[in-house]
């Protein structure tokens, strides 16, 4: 009996549905006379509406990031089944960053979406017992959700023409540049993407072409193709974007942004069964003078071997003398790991004390998990400390996680701190992303990785959102 309504409600009928709404006091959900609900069942006015608000309406509502809502009730009913596994699988919220023995992270995010054990099993349980209405008298107040919008932007640019993504193809990854018309160096303090067809732009990254490198590589479509890579000599990142992310609004920080650079928009789409029209774009909050703070992003990774300033650790599966990145075919929980001491100068400079704003991890399709850990030079508290772990990373949902604190209070990087960026990856069948990476490149079996731009190469790359007082050569 406890199976059937939301069987029945998977199968799209509406014949029990119409009894869940009936609230007399013994039967509040329709679960049938024979079946009393338990008197601490979870009910959907009670427990359910108030998580969804929670943790699944900033997308799944009317105009959010995700296809459908999960708003009313006979809207949850309908994909409480389906909502269930994707609960307890955490795929879904979407959210890379938990706790684990390897990585206990110190401090709290920003828009945490992350579920307790104690809400799945809260979700699950509703799912099993019909899914229960509960008290219709409870009014849970609509939340206010935040803007999806920067609201001190001071321009808008968009992608110069709609582009055309064909229905049932692989995934594309294009960049796009953007003139911004900066004719002097200009402070950028707030960034937003603003995706044009949420039916297929799956994320979008916005990096700063400095040297005006990108305009040469545009086909007559206006984008060149950029799987792993803008393919820039030099480079910065202004923002990384996936459904949910909020606008980036520095306080009191900017990113510099050069007198004459292109800003070059990273799109990756993924296509459904029909082609589709985008044209995504992103708002800038810009300002002229210096600010007080430099807001920087960094991408740390992607070591070869053990002689440049990030080091590659030896680790398993090496063949020769001298550490390898190489991920062998059908190797599960292969990991590669890689070491930085901040120096004292950098190309003349010497290094401030910086401050962790937000991290992110970058991998391709093999990677499964990327811990980011610090370990800070004598006498800098805490000594030891775990930025990031990523254990349930996925390439379609990369974010980057905003540390819920005040400046002063942010995790700290300076010289002689030691920062060190463990990836693992799963190159095996059994990890659905290869699967379809092999597929699309036509190949049966899963072969080494390395390191790459391309669809079956990967990646290990930490993203620090870094700040730290503007100096005179700024
Ligand atoms: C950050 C935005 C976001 C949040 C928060 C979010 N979702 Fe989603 N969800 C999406 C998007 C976008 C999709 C579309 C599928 C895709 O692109 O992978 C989706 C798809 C789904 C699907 C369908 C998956 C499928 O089989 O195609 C279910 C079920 C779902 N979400 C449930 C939930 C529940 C339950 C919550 C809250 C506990 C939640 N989501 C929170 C963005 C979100």
């Amino acid at each position: 009996m406890t199976r059937l309504p939301s069987l029945a409600v998977a199968l799209g009928l509406t014949l029990l549905a119409a009894a869940a709404c009936s609230s007399s006091e013994d039967d509040p959900a329709g679960a049938g006379e024979d079946a009393p609900l338990p008197a601490d069942a979870p009910t959907f006015k009670k427990d359910v509406e108030p998580l969804l608000q929670a943790k699944c309406q900033s997308c799944h509502r009317e105009g959010g990031a995700a296809p459908f809502s999960l708003v009313t009730y006979e809207q949850a009913k309908q994909s409480g089944p389906s909502a269930r596994v994707k609960v307890e699988t955490r795929t879904m919220p979407p959210w890379g960053a938990f706790d684990s023995e390897a990585c206990k992270m110190q401090h709290a995010f920003k828009d945490d979406l992350r579920l307790t054990d104690a809400q799945i099993a809260m979700f699950a349980r509703w799912v099993d017992l019909g899914m229960p209405l509960g008290d219709a008298s409870i009014q849970n107040p609509t939340p206010a959700f935040p803007s999806s919008s920067l609201e001190t932007k001071t321009a808008t640019l968009q992608m110069a023409a709609p582009f055309e993504v064909q229905g049932n193809a692989p995934d594309d990854i294009r960049c796009f540049p953007i003139d911004p018309g900066f004719t002097e160096d200009t402070w950028v303090s707030g960034v937003n993407v603003v995706p044009g067809n949420a039916k297929v732009v799956h994320h979008a990254i916005v990096f700063i072409d400095p040297k005006n490198e990108s305009s040469a590589k545009v086909g007559a479509d206006g984008s060149y193709e950029c799987f792993g890579g803008v393919g820039l000599s030099e480079t910065q990142l202004l923002m990384a974007w996936a459904p949910g992310a909020r606008p980036i609004r520095y306080e009191d920080a900017a990113i510099k942004v050069k007198a004459g650079s292109k800003l070059v928009m990273q799109v990756h789409y993924h296509p459904g069964s029909e082609s589709q029209k985008d044209q995504t774009g992103f708002e800038l909050e810009v300002r002229k003078d210096k600010p007080a703070n430099v807001a920087q992003l960094l991408l740390l990774g992607n070591a070869q071997s053990d002689t440049g300033l990030i080091k590659l650790l030896p680790g398993p599966n090496d063949r020769g003398a001298g550490p390898e990145f190489r991920i062998p075919a059908n190797a599960k929980d292969h990991t590669e790991t890689m070491e930085l001491v901040l120096p004292q100068t950098l190309g003349g400079f010497p290094l401030p004390e910086m401050s962790i704003a937000t991290v992110g991890a970058h991998m391709h399709w093999a990677g499964v998990d990327m811990k980011m850990e610090i370990e800070r030079r004598a006498g800098m508290a805490p000594e030891k400390e775990c930025l990031l772990g990523t254990p349930k990373y996925d390439f379609n949902w990369q974010r980057g996680y905003v540390i819920d604190a005040p400046l002063p209070s942010l995790p700290t990087f300076g010289p002689g701190d030691k920062l060190r960026i463990t990836c693992t990856y799963d190159n095996t069948t059994g990890n659905p992303h290869v699967r379809r990476a092999l597929a699309e490149t036509r190949q049966s079996a899963p072969v080494d990785i390395t390191l790459g731009e391309s669809t079956l190469d990967e990646m290990c790359l930490g993203v620090l959102a870094v700040v730290r007082p503007a100096t005179i050569q700024d």
